[in-house]
C-alpha cells in the first residue's frame, strides 16, 4: 500500500520533466527526440535607434530562414526586490546610511535574473526505415540522426551575425540550469534521471499547478497583434509581475509544404469569391484582400524571399502563493491585452503547460499558428533593458526601464577587475567614481587611491582607509630609487634600476631637455644608481645617491637632483613611507605639469610591490586624472602593464579620465581600454563622439545619451552587455 502510494507521487513528478538523460551536451527526450542547448547574452534594444533595429530584425530574420530545424526559445525571468547587501562591516557609520538610502532609492524598482536559452531540435525521422537505420549503432541510445554539433554551429554563426554572442552549455551547465530555474531539486537521491529534475511534490489542479508549495499556471498567445515593431514584447519580459518562463516554439515549414498550404489557402479564397459570384452578391472585401496577400505570399515563397513557420508562444507564471499568483495574471493579462494579444490559459492542461516551457525544447501543447519569418522575427526574445548582476554594487537606477543597474567588477567570471570612467570634464566622473569604490569598500574591498588634487581624503575617512600626502613632512615622500624589492640579487637590482630611471630622469631633466636627458647623463645616471643600489639594495636614498654623483664628479646631475633633497620640496622625494590608502599629490608643486607622470607611475610601482607583499583579496587602486599618465609614452605603458598584471594579485584598477582622445587615438591606451572589463562612459564632447562611436559599438542613440547625459549619467558596458544609469548616492 505503502510502495504503492510512493510509486504513485514519483510517476507524477517526474513526468513533468520531458529528459530521459543528458549525453555529451546533448538531451534526449522521452519521445526519443534529442536537444542542444545554446544559452544567449540578450541585446538591449533601448539603446538602439531605429536603423540598428532595422538591421538587427533583418539579420534575425536570415538566420531564421536558414534554421535547419525547429528551435525553442526561451527567456526566464526572475524579478527580485533588490536589498542592499549588509555592510561587511558595522564599524563605518556611513555603511548604514548608504544602506538605508540604497533601500530608499530602489522601493518600486527591480533587479532581474534573466537566462536567455535556445534550444535546438533533433528529431528522429518519421520514416520508420530511414530512422532504423540512421539510428543502428550510434551510441548508448542511437544519437540523433541529424548532426546537432553542426546544427549547433550553424545556429550560433547566425546569432552571432545578429550581434547574440550564444555558447553550447554541457551537461553540467544544462542540468545546474534546469534545476536552478525550474524548482528541480538536487538533494534528493535520484531513481532515473528525471528525478533529478523533478520537483519534490505537485498537485496538479485544473487552472494551476502547485509545485513544490509555489503556485504555478501557463498560458498559450492565440492573437497576435497586426502592427508590430521588433521587440513588441519587451512589456512583458522586461518587468515581468512575478518569475516568468517564455518560450517560443519554432517550426520551419519546407518549401513545398508551404506552397500547397498556401495554394490550399488561394483556393478556399477564391470558392468563396466564386460562391458570391454565383449569388450575385458583391465580393467580400477582406476575402479579396487576403486572397491578394495570400498570391504575393505565394510568389515570395516560391522566388524564396520569404519563409513560413509554425510558431507557439507559451509562457508560465510562478508565484510565491495563489494570490500572488492572482495579481501577477491579471497584471500579465492586461499587458498582453494592452500589446492587442489574446491569451488563454492552458485550462485542464496545466502539466503539459509547465512541460511546454521547460528548457528542453518540448512542446507537448503543440498549438501554433502559421507566421511568416518577416513577423516571427519581430518577436525576439533575447533582449533586456538593464545590467543587474545577482551580486554587485548598486550604481543606480536605469534610464530606460524599471530595473536597477549593478554591476560586480570584481566577479569571478570577469577576465579582469580593472574599470575605466571616461568623461568630459564636470561630468561626474570623479563623483560615480567616488560612489564606486564607497560602496565596493563598504562591501570589503580594500581601496588604495592615486589622488592628484587631493579631493578623496573624504572618501578615506568613510572608510577608514588612510591618508598619505606626499611632502606634507620631511620623510613622508617617496623613495623614487624604487620600492624595497624582494630580493638583493644582481637581477632584481637590475629591475628595480630600470623602474626608478624613469623617475630619475625627470628629476634630473634640465629646464632645456624636452622630454629626454641628454644620453652621456642618463648613462652616468645609471651608473650611480646601479653602484649605489648595488652597495645598499634594501636603503638607499635620493641623499645618498646625490652623494654619488658629487662623488664621480658629475656636478650637473648632483645639483640638478638636490633641489629635490633640499628646499621645500624635499619631503615628496625623501622617505619610503609604507603606500596604502588614499595617497594625495597635491604637495607635488615643482614643475608639476612635468613632474606628475613619473611620480604617479612610481607611486603605482610602489603600490604594485606592497600588493604582491600581502594576499589581502580584493583591492582597487583608483587612478583619477589618468590622462597624466597617458602624457607620457613610459607611465602609459606602465599603466598598461599594471593593467595586465593586477589580476593575478586579486585586485583591479579604476582609471578614471577625461581626455578620451588620448585613450582612443594610442595604441596603449586601446589596450588599457580592453583590458577594462568594466567600462563607465559619462558625457561626452561633440568631438569625441565619432571616435568613441567606433571604439566602443555605440548606437546612435546611446551617442544621443552621452551627448546630453546629465553629471553622473551615463552608459556601462560589461563585456557585451551595457545599461543606461544614473548613478545615485
Ligand atoms: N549623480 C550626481 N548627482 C548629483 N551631483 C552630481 C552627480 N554627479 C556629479 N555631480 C556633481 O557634478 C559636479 C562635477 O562632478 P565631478 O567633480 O565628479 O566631475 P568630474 O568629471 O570628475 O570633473 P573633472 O574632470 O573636472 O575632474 C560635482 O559638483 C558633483 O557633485
Ligand atoms: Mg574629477
Amino acid at each position: 500500500m505503502r510502495r504503492g502510494r510512493l510509486g504513485a507521487a514519483k510517476t507524477s513528478t517526474t513526468a513533468l520533466v520531458d529528459a530521459e538523460f543528458l549525453e555529451n551536451g546533448a538531451a534526449r527526450l522521452r519521445s526519443g527526440g534529442w536537444r542542444a542547448a545554446l544559452e544567449l547574452e540578450p541585446l538591449n534594444l533601448a539603446l538602439q535607434g531605429d536603423s540598428e533595429r532595422t538591421r538587427i530584425w533583418r539579420r534575425y530574420r536570415q538566420m531564421l530562414a536558414a534554421l535547419p530545424g525547429p528551435v525553442s526559445l526561451y527567456c526566464l525571468s526572475k524579478p527580485r526586490d533588490w536589498r542592499p547587501p549588509p555592510p561587511s562591516s558595522s564599524t563605518f557609520p556611513a555603511a548604514a546610511a548608504d544602506s538605508a538610502f540604497q533601500s530608499d532609492l530602489v522601493r518600486d524598482r527591480l533587479i532581474q535574473h534573466q537566462r536567455h536559452l535556445l534550444v535546438i531540435w533533433a528529431d528522429p525521422p518519421l520514416s520508420p526505415g530511414a530512422g532504423m537505420t540512421a539510428l543502428l549503432g550510434r551510441g548508448r541510445s542511437g544519437r540523433p540522426a541529424v548532426d546537432l554539433d553542426q546544427r549547433c554551429l550553424t545556429v550560433g554563426a547566425g546569432l552571432e551575425r545578429v550581434g547574440l554572442r550564444s555558447r553550447r552549455l554541457d551537461d553540467g551547465q544544462w542540468l545546474e540550469l534546469l534545476q536552478s530555474w525550474t524548482g528541480g531539486r538536487s538533494g534528493r537521491q535520484p531513481a532515473t534521471f528525471a528525478s533529478w529534475l523533478a520537483p519534490g511534490r505537485a498537485e496538479v489542479g485544473p487552472r494551476r499547478l502547485l509545485v513544490d508549495g509555489r503556485s504555478v499556471r501557463s498560458l498559450v498567445i492565440t492573437g497576435y497583434p497586426r502592427r508590430v515593431g521588433l521587440g513588441w514584447l519587451a512589456p512583458v519580459l522586461l518587468a515581468p509581475p512575478c518569475d516568468l518562463r517564455l518560450v517560443e516554439h519554432i517550426y520551419p515549414v519546407p518549401k513545398l509544404a508551404s506552397l500547397s498550404h498556401l495554394r490550399r489557402r488561394i483556393r478556399s479564397f477564391e470558392t468563396s469569391l466564386q460562391v458570391d459570384h454565383l449569388r450575385g452578391q458583391r465580393p467580400d472585401r477582406g476575402t479579396e484582400t487576403a486572397l491578394g496577400d495570400a498570391l504575393e505570399l505565394e510568389e515570395r515563397v516560391l522566388m524564396e524571399e520569404e519563409h513560413l513557420f509554425q510558431m507557439a508562444i507559451g509562457m508560465t507564471l510562478e508565484a510565491g502563493s495563489d494570490g500572488q499568483l492572482e495579481r501577477a495574471w491579471h497584471q500579465l493579462v492586461g499587458r498582453l491585452a494592452e500589446l492587442g494579444c489574446s491569451a488563454v490559459p492552458l485550462t485542464h492542461r496545466q502539466a503539459d503547460g509547465y512541460r511546454m516551457t521547460m528548457p528542453l525544447g518540448a512542446d507537448p501543447v503543440g498549438w501554433g499558428r502559421d507566421m511568416t519569418a518577416s513577423a516571427l522575427a519581430t518577436a525576439l526574445p533575447f533582449i533586456r533593458a538593464g545590467l543587474s548582476t545577482a551580486e554587485g554594487v548598486l550604481l543606480g537606477p536605469s534610464l530606460v526601464s524599471r530595473e536597477l543597474v549593478v554591476v560586480d567588477p570584481f566577479s569571478s567570471r570577469n577576465p579582469n577587475f580593472n574599470i575605466i570612467v571616461l568623461g568630459t570634464s564636470g561630468a561626474g566622473k570623479s563623483y560615480t567614481s567616488k560612489l564606486l569604490a564607497t560602496r565596493l569598500g563598504l562591501a570589503g574591498c580594500r581601496l588604495h587611491c592615486l589622488d592628484p588634487v587631493g579631493e578623496y581624503q573624504g572618501l578615506a575617512r568613510l572608510l577608514g582607509e588612510a591618508v598619505v600626502e606626499l611632502g606634507m613632512r620631511p620623510g613622508s615622500g617617496l623613495n623614487p630609487l624604487g620600492p624595497p624589492g624582494h630580493g638583493n640579487g644582481p637581477a632584481e637590482v637590475a629591475q628595480r634600476a630600470a623602474a626608478s630611471m624613469p623617475v630619475l630622469e625627470r628629476l634630473a631633466m634640465g629646464r632645456a631637455e624636452e622630454g629626454l636627458l641628454a644620453e652621456e647623463l642618463a648613462e652616468t645616471l645609471e651608473e650611480a644608481l646601479l653602484q649605489i643600489l648595488g652597495r645598499q639594495p634594501g636603503s638607499a636614498r635620493l641623499t645618498e645617491l646625490v652623494a654619488e654623483l658629487d662623488g664621480m664628479g658629475a656636478r650637473l646631475l648632483a645639483g640638478r637632483l638636490r633641489h629635490f633633497t633640499q628646499g621645500p620640496d624635499a619631503g615628496v622625494f625623501d622617505g619610503s613611507l609604507p603606500l596604502a590608502g588614499v595617497i594625495s599629490l597635491s604637495r607635488v608643486r615643482r614643475d608639476r605639469e612635468r613632474l606628475l607622470p613619473a611620480v604617479m607611475q612610481m607611486v603605482l610601482l610602489h603600490l604594485e610591490a606592497e600588493l604582491s607583499g600581502s594576499p589581502e583579496l580584493p583591492r582597487l587602486i583608483l587612478v583619477d586624472e589618468a590622462e597624466v599618465l597617458l602624457s607620457s609614452a613610459r607611465s602609459a605603458v606602465a599603466l598598461e602593464g599594471l593593467s595586465r598584471r593586477l589580476r593575478k594579485l586579486g585586485a583591479g584598477l579604476l582609471v578614471v579620465s577625461q581626455v578620451v582622445e588620448d585613450f582612443l587615438n594610442s595604441e596603449v591606451g586601446n589596450v588599457i581600454i580592453r583590458n577594462c572589463h568594466t567600462k563607465l562612459l559619462l558625457r561626452q564632447e561633440e568631438v569625441a563622439i565619432p571616435a568613441l562611436r567606433r571604439a566602443f559599438g555605440l548606437s546612435p542613440a546611446e551617442c544621443d545619451l552621452l551627448r546630453d547625459a546629465e553629471p553622473g549619467s551615463g552608459l556601462v558596458l560589461v563585456g557585451r552587455e551595457r545599461a543606461a544609469f544614473a548613478a545615485a548616492a
